[in-house]
């Protein structure tokens, strides 16, 4: 596999900031409740994660206890954050030591991302925030990698304040960036596990990170013409990220388009497959355990199938009967 396909990204922050949470939700699908009895990460956990079109991501959730983050920056710095296409630094929006203590430990990180990344020190172009599809794929390969910088937990801070907090927050870690000597680009997002914010903000990371960006849009804009469509939008198949989007001139957003609908569509779908694996365990325990033949409504199998390949992989051949119907799954 060659190193454009391949890309390492560091998840980083100060330990319960909600990295390990980000990763199931996102990665394994797992509902935000159940993130409360994760454990705390011990040293680095990696996974490996296919994406659309041959792309493989190398995700290293870095513990964030103290000796966890001291021994990344000294003994384990050439091995964390040598060859990292981005970095994912999170802080935690509730924490008394955001602008001191925390701040202290990512500007540590950009350190040991521009030594070890000696390109990190040109900036590199930063992915629009507006829409996945503006992400600039391979930027942190010519430019060095990209830092995306989330202010997470955001649902635990006044509506009425958001806005303000994210903005005074960016102004403030950018300057301590500046001074530091750091002089790439930083990227930041408000984003919470209860809300639509969080596939916003990796559905931009993906799509930075997709080696074939351009061809893909060119692909949609054809479909867009022969479909007649006004707007065409590519989720990844199993996270169900935004990868790109394209709309037709005509009708382009107006008011009345809702500026979220992207992220809205993911978290309700996402949703929708967890509620139908769940009716899907059911189904089969009842299978097993009683007569052979399940008698459920047509529309519990309905979802079941429509649940799709998480449902479909252990059980390819499996055929349920009941009296009226056949689900093949
Ligand atoms: P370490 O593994 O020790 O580095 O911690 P971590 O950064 O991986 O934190 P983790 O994901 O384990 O989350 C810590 C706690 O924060 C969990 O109880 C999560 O449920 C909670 N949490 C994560 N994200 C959010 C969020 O957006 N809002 C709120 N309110 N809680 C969150």
């Amino acid at each position: 596999m060659s190193s454009k396909s391949r890309k390492k990204v560091l998840l980083m922050g100060k330990s319960g900031s909600g990295k390990t949470s980000m990763r199931a939700i996102i990665f394994k699908s797992q509902l935000a409740a159940d993130t409360r009895r994760l454990g705390a990460t011990i040293d680095v956990e990696s996974s490996q994660i296919k994406f659309l079109g041959g792309l493989r991501l190398d995700l290293w959730d870095c513990g964030g206890q103290e000796s966890f983050m001291d021994s990344h920056l000294t003994a384990q710095s050439s091995t964390v954050f040598r060859a990292v296409h981005s970095l994912i630094y999170i802080f935690d929006a509730e924490s008394t030591e955001l602008l001191t203590s925390d701040t202290v430990y990512f500007l540590k990180c950009l350190r040991a991302l521009q030594d070890q990344n000696p390109t990190s020190a040109a900036p590199s172009p930063a992915p629009s925030s507006s829409s996945p599809a503006g992400a600039s794929a391979g930027a942190a390969d010519e430019g060095g990698p990209t830092v995306f910088v989330l202010l997470h937990k955001m649902d635990l801070v006044p509506v009425d304040a958001q806005q303000g907090k994210l903005a005074e927050f960016e102004a403030e870690v950018t300057r301590k960036a500046r001074e530091s000597g750091y002089k790439g680009a930083l990227k930041f997002y408000g984003t919470s596990i209860w809300n639509e914010t969080l596939y916003k903000a990796w559905s931009i990371v993906i799509s930075h990170l997709m080696p074939s960006l351009s061809s893909l849009r060119a692909h949609l804009n054809s479909f867009l013409v022969l479909s007649s469509a006004s707007e065409i939008v590519l989720f990844e198949r199993t996270t169900f990220l935004v990868i790109s989007s394209v709309t037709n001139d005509k009708d382009a957003p107006d008011a009345e388009w809702d500026e979220r609908r992207f992220e809205r569509i993911s978290t309700m779908v996402k949703a929708f497959k967890l509620g139908c694996s769940c009716v899907f365990h059911l189904a089969i325990a009842a299978v097993s355990t009683e007569t052979g033949l399940l008698t459920r409504s047509p529309a519990m199998l309905f979802t079941s199938s429509f649940a799709g390949s998480k449902i479909r992989s252990p059980f390819s051949s499996l055929a349920i009967t009941t009296p009226r119907y056949t689900a093949v799954l």
